[in-house]
């Protein structure tokens, strides 16, 4: 071999792999067309489930994409089922195919608001899909929200010639990939004038329900020209023209592969020079990559980009991915309704916690971050303190002080080899979690009502000094934009009873879960599971305050071991907190008066308001709320719904 022919089959090799690499890993198309949540919201009761399942089937479906680029998976049962599909267009190359549909599932979260579980969305990239829904779809080729997407921009010619060959590539794509495995690219440039598409059916529609779905897109993406840029998004099938060539063309690669059987001899001889052109390959390509995202996020963020670099709030996604492992598994402290919590060490030491929020803030991000900023304001020796927030990265993040020992729900019911709490802790906890709500209810400047005060939110230090996770969360997210003002957000059995029915939010709500989470903190049950009879802790306490032995209601576990006047009036406390109507609870700095021993405790008026079965909800919207006598005796309809509620933290 001459010298010249070697160095010639060198910049051969250079120019092929940096073609290659560029054309193979540099376009996922993950750039949005369309998001489109259903109407269908799943009940305040179901919620839980149905986003826990759906984030099962999210789960599932991710593995299944990187071996076979489609993925159909169920989850759940009866009406929280959750039916999820996803695939990637048959042009990808699969590491395309990886990066477009991970991005793509932090976005589909848009359609799972804070307050609102929509119970169907789906998801059109340019390189990839998702779906899902409360209902088989799996052969569904048309549905109602089918819809063409036009692009702004007019094509700059002769708009005749240009509209005739678009027309003419969708008819003739939407036949011939029927015929070949459900997809087809091509271009018409007839008189010099290119259009260039694509038509992708998804895996579930074949034969005559693809052709039948590409026939329709035919027709409606007849709006478009003369548009440089057509879609049309249907349940069973993508169509897609433009005057750019978007696709990867499998033909070119062919030429390529002639390439490749020489370049397969070659490379024993060259293949340092492969490593080095490799290497210089992804160099570039990363650099690119790079500048994309940050051109991307400028673009996002606007304005607002300059102040969040200079907060000090502010934590880079990739320092946080580092902290925590990349989100290790090991790492993960827990899930709760809004985001699971991983445990993360900044490379100063310092060890936080870093929530990763189900929802997406970049639509709202200036009010979020401002949310932020007031929230992080607040300090109080009984709150778990916000530290700061990453927003620029792919999904949002919250970073939190880290209270070393786990919440009180893990500690009372989750592991059975702590130490039973003595009566000592158990009133520290309950007097600091008051003194924590009447600070955020009173003191603070925000007057923030927390909406979901449980034992899982309550975190406990070392020392067992309470502390109060995820207060502010609510107000983070904006104003609700669907017709449903008064979503409910916070978990059944601690709701109050006007918060579940007319969805009337007021300081009273938390102190009405205050008095549920320190009766469970006293007696040890959980609200929501039922003594053999039947009857609820609530109902339970309730009664033995009618005999006047309030303290019998005492977690037994401690053997008798409290002082029993002290613990008759914790319970009356929580008696008094837990009334159907509003107006008769006290005020949280009452609570701790009343704790502290500097306040008489008022009488409980009313039984305690327990679970409301979907019929009691109905019959008590009519009614007034002042005389609600709510019982429920009905086991099944309680415990069914008690078993609808996740119980994370
Ligand atoms: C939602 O409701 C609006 C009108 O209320 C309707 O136009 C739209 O098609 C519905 N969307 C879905 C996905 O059902
Ligand atoms: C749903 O997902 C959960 C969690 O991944 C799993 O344990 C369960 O087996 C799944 N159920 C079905 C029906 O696939
Ligand atoms: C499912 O929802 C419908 C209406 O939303 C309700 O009538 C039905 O009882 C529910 N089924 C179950 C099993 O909860
Ligand atoms: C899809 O399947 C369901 C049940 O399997 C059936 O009720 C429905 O008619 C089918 N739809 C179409 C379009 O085939
Ligand atoms: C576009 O092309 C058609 C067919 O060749 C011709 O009749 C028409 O005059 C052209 N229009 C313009 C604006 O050039
Ligand atoms: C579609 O276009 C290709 C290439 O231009 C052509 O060979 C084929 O006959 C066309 N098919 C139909 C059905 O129009
Ligand atoms: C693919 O590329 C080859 C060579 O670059 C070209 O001749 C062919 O028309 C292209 N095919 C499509 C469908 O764009
Ligand atoms: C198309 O372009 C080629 C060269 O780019 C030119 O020779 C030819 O005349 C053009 N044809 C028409 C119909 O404009």
């Amino acid at each position: 071999m001459k010298p010249q022919d070697f160095f010639f089959l060198i910049r051969f090799l250079l120019i092929l792999l940096f073609r290659f690499v560029i054309q193979s890993a540099a376009d996922p198309r993950a750039t949005e067309v369309a998001l489109i949540c259903s109407n269908n919201t799943a009940s305040p009761l179901e919620r839980s489930t149905f986003v826990t399942n759906f984030l099962a089937t999210m789960d599932a479906v991710t593995p299944l994409i990187a071996s076979q680029r489609f993925a159909n998976v169920v989850n759940g049962t009866g009406n929280t089922t959750v039916y999820a599909f996803g695939q990637c267009m048959n042009d990808l190359t699969q590491s395309d195919c990886d990066l477009c549909f991970a991005q793509m599932k932090t976005q589909i979260l848009r359609c799972l608001p804070f307050q609102l579980a929509t119970r169907g969305g789906r998801l059109f990239y340019d390189g990839c899909y998702v779906r899902y829904d409360y209902y088989n779809f799996f052969n569904e080729s048309l549905s109602a929200v089918d819809r063409p997407v036009c692009g702004k921009v007019d094509y700059r010619g002769n708009r005749t010639i240009f509209s005739e060959n678009a027309m003419k590539l969708a008819r003739n794509l939407s036949v011939v990939a029927p015929k070949n495995d459900g997809f087809a690219v091509g271009l018409v440039d007839f008189r010099n004038v290119s259009v260039y598409g694509l038509a992708q059916c998804w895996k579930f529609v074949r034969g005559d329900s693809c052709s039948k779905c590409l026939a329709d897109a035919a027709k409606e993406i007849a709006t478009c020209p003369p548009k440089a840029d057509g879609r049309v998004l249907n349940a069973g099938c993508f169509f897609r023209y433009s005057t750019e060539r978007f696709y990867f063309n499998s033909t070119a690669t062919a030429t390529g592969g002639n390439g490749r059987s020489r370049l397969a001899i070659i490379l024993a001889s060259v293949s340092a020079a492969v490593a080095a052109a490799l290497i210089f390959a992804t160099a570039v390509f990363c650099a690119r990559r790079k500048v994309v995202r940050k051109r991307r996020e400028k673009k996002q963020l606007g304005p607002l980009v300059a102040l969040v670099n200079k907060s000090k709030l502010n934590f880079s996604y990739e320092t946080l991915e580092r902290a925590t492992n990349y989100f290790d598994q090991s790492n993960k402290l827990g899930q709760g309704g809004s985001g699971s919590v991983y445990k993360g060490t900044l490379s100063d030491g310092r060890v936080v916690a870093i929530k990763r929020l189900f929802f997406n803030t970049r639509q709202w991000v200036d009010h979020f971050f401002n949310e932020v900023n007031l929230i992080s304001g607040i300090r109080h020796k009984n709150l778990v303190g916000l530290l700061g927030c990453s927003i620029t990265g792919p999904e949002s993040l919250l970073v939190y002080e880290y209270v070393p020992n786990q919440s009180l729900h893990d500690y009372l019911f989750g592991n059975k080899n702590v130490q039973p709490l003595s009566w000592a802790s158990r009133f520290k906890i309950v007097l600091g979690t008051a003194e924590g709500l009447a600070y955020l209810h009173e003191e603070s400047e925000l007057k923030i009502i927390h909406r979901d005060i449980k034992l899982s939110n309550i975190l406990l230090d070392n020392d067992f000094t309470p502390k109060i996770a995820d207060f502010g969360l609510a107000r983070m997210l904006p104003e609700d934009k669907t017709h449903i003002s008064t979503a409910i957000a916070g978990t059944l059995g601690y709701m109050a009873p006007e918060y579940v029915v007319r969805g009337k939010l007021s300081e009273k709500a938390d102190v009405y879960s205050f008095g549920v989470f320190a009766i469970e903190v006293i007696t040890g049950r959980r609200n929501g599971h039922f003594y053999q009879d039947s009857t609820s802790i609530l109902q339970r306490v309730w009664n033995f305050y009618g005999e006047g032995r309030l303290y019998a209601a005492v977690d037994p576990i401690l053997g008798g071991d409290y002082p029993r006047d002290q613990a008759s009036w914790l319970l009356q406390i929580g008696l008094v907190c837990v009334q159907a109507f509003a107006d008769l609870r006290p005020s949280m700095s009452m609570v701790v008066k009343m704790l502290n021993g500097n306040y008489e405790i008022p009488q409980p008026k009313q039984p305690p308001y327990l679970h409301p079965s979907s019929g009691d909800i109905k019959k008590h919207n009519s009614s007034d709320s002042s005389n609600p006598n709510l019982y429920s005796n009905s086991k099944n309809s309680q415990t069914s719904m008690t078993q609808s509620i996740i119980d994370p933290r």
